[in-house]
């Protein structure tokens, strides 16, 4: 365990990562902070208060200011406004540009050495403003999007052939949006390839669904965007870093030529440890996998540079 981590924004994916992270016990204290008077400190003061049911001791508080966030060592950004429906996520551009500078301000003031993970869409082009802001080199500041857009496919997969989650291993790579890159050469179930166990047309249809799973769900609440699978894939990234775990992971990352690729951030595979990203894994890719992440980071490029520093 960690002394503290931050989780900035109290709406649904902050708290439900919040309480993620006080049950399985990942930092001694747990810092939830958002704009809006009451709401950090009520969902935080009820989360304590199911510490002795849930039998953790992490103690977790709300706040509206970064007094208590100081010094720590990792600092989860969810703040920002959520999907409604019809929107993609660069319609949320510049909102949550302005929301994610300032709140990335006050962290590099308050915890010059915490790792950040960032959660506020559109997810690659807010991590590159958290970067640019705080100016934390590129193993601190990462993106959460592949673990989830990962885990998506995977319970797609999961469900299509009646097997356990757990013997899908399956990546996500490139931008958090419509340019999302499945990587069918190395979705497997317990090894097996793929394509040995469905056909072609079936799994077309998944990864199209997995491409598409923001927006399902943001139609189906219609009010607001996911967080039970969106607070997991960031808590899951948290543990790996608290636990020094060393787990490869789909993370958006900023590339220095890494696929062909420079100055952007991008979902890529990485070691995830205690010092935040270890190492950038460059795996082989087929053709069409590369044309497809060069797709993705130009649809990526477009959004950041227009978005206000
Ligand atoms: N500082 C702190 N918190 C802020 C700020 C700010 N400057 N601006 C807004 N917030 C808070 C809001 O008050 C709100 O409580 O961010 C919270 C966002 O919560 P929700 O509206 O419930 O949105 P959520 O579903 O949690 O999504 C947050 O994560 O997955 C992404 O696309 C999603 O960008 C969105 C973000």
């Amino acid at each position: 365990m960690v002394n503290k981590i931050t989780v900035v924004g109290a709406g649904n994916v902050g708290a439900t990562a919040a309480q993620r992270i006080a049950e399985k016990e990942l930092a001694r204290t747990v810092v939830l902070v958002d704009i809006a008077e009451g709401i950090p400190q009520g969902k935080g003061l009820d989360q304590w208060e199911s510490a002795p049911i849930e039998g953790f001791d992490t103690r977790v508080i709300g706040t509206n200011g970064y007094a208590e966030t100081a010094n720590s060592d990792i600092v989860v950004i969810t703040a920002g406004i959520a999907r409604k429906p019809g929107m993609s996520r660069d319609d949320l551009l510049n909102t949550n540009a302005g929301i994610v500078k300032s709140v990335s301000e006050q962290v590099a003031k308050t915890s010059p050495n915490a790792i950040l993970i960032i959660v506020s869409n559109p997810l690659d082009v807010m991590c590159y403003v958290a970067k640019q802001v705080t100016g934390f080199p590129r193993e601190r500041v990462i993106g959460m999007a592949g673990v989830l857009d990962s885990a998506r496919y995977r319970s797609f997969l999961a469900e299509a052939l009646d097997v356990s989650v757990h013997d899908i291993q399956a990546m996500v790579l490139g931008g958090h949006g419509d340019t999302m890159v499945p990587l069918i050469s190395y979705t497997t179930v317990s090894g097996i390839p793929i394509l040995q166990l469905m056909k072609k047309e079936a799994l077309d249809a998944i990864v199209d669904r997995a491409r598409n799973g923001g927006a399902e769900i943001v139609k189906l609440l219609k009010t607001g965007s996911a967080y039970y699978a969106p607070s997991s894939g960031a808590v899951q990234m948290v543990e790996a870093i608290v636990k020094d775990q060393k787990r490869i992971l789909p993370c958006s990352a900023w590339l220095t030529g890494e696929y062909g690729q420079k100055d952007v951030y991008l979902g890529v595979p990485v070691k995830l440890g205690r010092k935040g990203i270890e190492q950038i894994l460059e795996i082989s890719l087929t053709a069409d996998e590369k044309a497809a992440l060069a797709k993705s980071a130009d649809a990526v490029r477009e959004p950041m540079s227009v978005v206000k520093l």
